[in-house]
């Protein structure tokens, strides 16, 4: 459930109608939700046994203002560089609650990460576990450690966002996880607390968790039987979120939940989790304007100012979103198909083909809906734009939360070397 709804026929976030959010901001802009972000991460949190950190990946949605809302609640952070590490403690996400997944951290994150006092890393190779332990031992320090483990599991979601199957680049094979395990045990700058796995994203069967969950319980009581302290699991994040209204929605967290609960119970582990696009996704929208309507021979385009710089996950994944008129059409009015494109120069620059919309003429406003994770966060200014704005909405109020750039924002990040003339 999400707070974009029609109110008065305008489609509010909140309280606030988007309509007087464009006039203000201009479009393009994304729009979040507080109340939206609250109520996924409260309903998630909710089918979670007592006691689980929730770590919200801040790859989904890395906005101070979205981060400092889920730090309000409890939240802490997942993080995949030095970057998003910072940007967590920033937002004041405590340190003891932040995971630092990845695989490729460089000593430098990990001496950043070691400084703050991270809650664990969760290591995906032999090469990264002895680097660690190199810079931990510079430091005087031991690093808490989980060895993301790779369980063979297809996810049977989209192929770009697969993870753990022993074709991707990700964790360690289980084969060999036994094997790592021992080796992390001689370090004495690693102190192992635990197992992690993750095996993609956008997964919207139970199915694969639980194979992987129960194989991970098998590593468990092999890893103890061999002396290894494993107090703690990170289950990972990847519960999928319903992008097409009306289909067959993806599982619930409480589903979810209780087959955690049933397949962990025994483990005697304390839990956490890394959702993203769960908690973001369908919290945000983007707000576009119809540039022009231009007839085709054979189709119909919606010609929007927004961009696949703004929001790339259609090219990218061929993800559907869907699309509504910001003002609510006539219950029964016509739904000509549109290609509804953006103003980049590329063909792969569309949102939706032949999708069924009401009437559109140039001015009116569009909101592409679920576009709160991996939205802005993948965004470029690809074509010279300005990457779309951020607002916040909570109840009556908004605020902008990243201001849009200027065309002198944007050349100024470019330098002119000596020679020629700078
Ligand atoms: N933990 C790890 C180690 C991950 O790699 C990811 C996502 C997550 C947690 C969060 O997964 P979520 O709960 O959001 O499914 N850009 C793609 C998604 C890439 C996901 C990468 N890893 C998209 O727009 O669909």
């Amino acid at each position: 459930m999400n707070h974009f709804q029609y109110r008065d026929g305008v489609l509010c976030a909140e309280d606030v109608p988007l309509t007087l959010l464009a006039e203000k901001v201009g479009t393009p802009f994304y729009c979040y939700s507080t109340a939206t972000l609250a109520r996924h991460y409260q309903v998630f949190a909710g089918a979670l046994p007592k006691g689980a950190l929730i770590a919200f990946s801040v790859k989904a949605n890395g906005n101070q203002a979205v981060l400092k809302t889920l730090a309000n609640l409890g939240a802490g952070a997942d993080v995949v560089s030095g970057g998003e590490l910072a940007r967590a403690l920033a937002a004041g996400i405590p340190a003891n609650r932040i995971v630092f997944s990845g695989v490729g951290k460089t000593a430098a994150e990990m001496r950043a990460a070691l400084d703050a006092g991270i809650y664990q890393f969760n290591v995906e190779s032999e090469p990264e576990l002895l680097a660690l332990n190199a810079v931990a031992l510079q430091m005087g320090k031991r690093a808490p450690v989980t060895l993301r483990i790779n369980p063979d599991v297809d996810a049977k979601t989209h192929a770009k966002i697969t993870t753990g199957t022993a074709e991707t680049k990700f964790g360690i094979p289980f084969v060999h996880a036994r094997e790592a395990f021992g080796e992390a045990a001689t370090l004495p700058g690693i102190e192992i607390v635990g197992v992690d796995v993750h095996i993609g994203s956008q997964i919207t069967n139970l199915e694969p968790f639980e194979q992987a969950f129960v194989r991970v319980g098998e590593l468990v009581r092999m890893l103890r039987a061999d002396g290894h302290n494993i107090a703690r699991l990170d289950l990972g994040g990847g519960l999928g979120v319903p992008y097409v209204q009306d289909n067959a929605p993806p599982p619930d967290p409480a589903a979810y939940g209780a087959m955690v609960t049933r397949v962990t119970k025994d483990f005697g582990c304390t839990l956490s989790f890394e959702p993203g696009r769960l908690i973001a996704a369908n919290a945000g929208v983007l707000v576009s304007q119809v540039i022009y309507i231009k007839r085709g021979d054979a189709k119909t385009f919606a010609i929007i100012d927004a961009g696949m710089n703004d929001l790339i996950r259609p090219a990218l994944y061929d993800s559907h979103h869907e699309i509504l008129a910001v003002k609510e059409p006539a219950p029964g009015s016509a739904r000509p198909r549109y290609d509804v494109v953006g103003p980049v120069c590329e063909t792969s620059d569309l949102f939706a083909a032949g999708r069924a919309l009401p009437e559109l003429k140039s001015g009116d406003l569009v909101a592409i809906m679920s576009a709160g994770a991996y939205g802005a966060v993948m965004a470029s200014s690809y074509n010279a734009r300005p990457p779309a704005p951020e607002v916040l909405v909570s109840g009556d109020e908004w605020g902008i939360v990243r201001p849009r750039q200027t065309y002198d924002d944007l050349i100024a990040q470019d330098h002119i070397p000596a020679w020629l003339g700078g």
